[in-house]
């Protein structure tokens, strides 16, 4: 029986990261445990930075983006031995189980402490939507609506000037920002990893643009191509001028959308509920609408291809 349980937050923050702290907090308590915070992910841990936390520490914080417990990433978790001190130090403190917030490095930490015996359950919180395993992440509904309404204002000036805006968004390894944001947008061309980049494809749907529209934009995931140097290009071989807006970490902060944070509130409950039924090794998960406990090892070996799926269906609305 458990008595005694952590929560961190780990990797890039992600907005109702603390929505899912709190859950985790507060429903752990109702459950009768002690509910200890994990201050920067598994540094932390690695640190013994380590707190109790009580009700009154998670007041009004699920409005509040970032993550008030502060996060890292730590490379060296992947080491046997870095992971072994972490573990001393959650026994210090007599804690029997973590669950950690995050991307899937986060899970491959979790795992690998769940088999040094640490009961660990995973919730997916990145802007990225890049997790498999789960529908949505956390995060991911508060990103896409900071990157439409950034889009939609560019969209303005664009118009205005008889431009093309080409803007840069985030997805390290996903286009599902770019993608949904192009959907929203009704964005002219959108170039992702999944979806390739092709320069000279770009340059005819703008130049095919031009014949009607006042403005065209053309969202692009980050680390696909220079976008100063892509917006020269279809300043000189097009009819419009070019601006080029790369977006960056904004898309990271912020207020969680109400979407966010009744997912982060559903998957904590659901993590303490999974550990007090005696469940662990899992990620918690949004399948179908469904809550869902998937095995780290099902959840980092499955594949997202939604993103693509809802690309080819509304390409035809471009
Ligand atoms: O994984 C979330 C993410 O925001 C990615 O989209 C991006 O590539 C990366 O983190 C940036 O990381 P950092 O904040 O460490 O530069």
């Amino acid at each position: 029986m458990i008595r005694k349980i952590g929560v961190l937050t780990s990797g890039g923050d992600a907005p109702g990261m603390n929505a899912a702290i709190r859950a985790v907090v507060r429903s752990g308590i109702q459950h009768g445990l002690e509910v200890y915070g994990i201050y920067d992910g598994y540094k932390g841990m690695y640190e013994g930075k380590i707190e109790r936390l009580f009700r009154k520490s998670v007041s009004d914080k699920i409005r509040l983006g970032g993550t008030f417990l502060g996060t890292a990433r730590l490379p060296e978790f992947a080491n046997e031995e870095i992971r072994a001190v972490a573990i001393e130090n959650l026994h210090e403190y007599g804690i029997d189980a973590v669950v950690t917030i995050g991307g899937d490095g986060t899970y491959h930490g979790a795992w690998a402490l769940e088999r040094m015996g640490i009961k660990c359950i995973g919730l997916p919180g990145t802007i990225d939507n890049d997790i498999g395993g789960t529908d949505f992440t956390i995060g991911f509904d508060t990103a896409l609506t900071t990157v439409v309404e950034a889009v939609d204002k560019l969209r303005d000036t664009s118009s205005s000037h008889r431009r093309c805006s080409i803007i840069e968004v985030m997805g390290r390894n996903c286009g599902a920002i770019a993608i949904w944001t192009g959907i929203s947008v009704g964005a002219e061309y959108v170039a992702c990893r999944e979806i390739g980049y092709n320069e000279e494809d770009i340059i005819q749907t703008i130049r095919d643009a031009s014949k009607t529209k006042r403005h065209a934009i053309v969202i692009i995931t980050e680390n696909l191509t220079n976008v100063e140097k892509l917006a020269e290009t279809i300043t000189t071989s097009t009819p419009f001028e070019a601006r080029a807006t790369v977006l960056g970490h904004v898309q990271r902060g912020g207020s969680p959308t109400p979407r966010d944070r009744v997912l982060a509130a559903t998957l904590g409950v659901r993590a303490v509920e999974e550990l007090v039924n005696g469940n662990s090794g899992v990620a918690i998960c949004e399948v179908n609408n469904q809550i869902v406990a998937v095995p780290f090892e099902t959840a980092l070996k499955s594949k997202k291809d939604q993103v693509f799926e809802k690309y080819e269906t509304f390409k035809v609305l471009w």
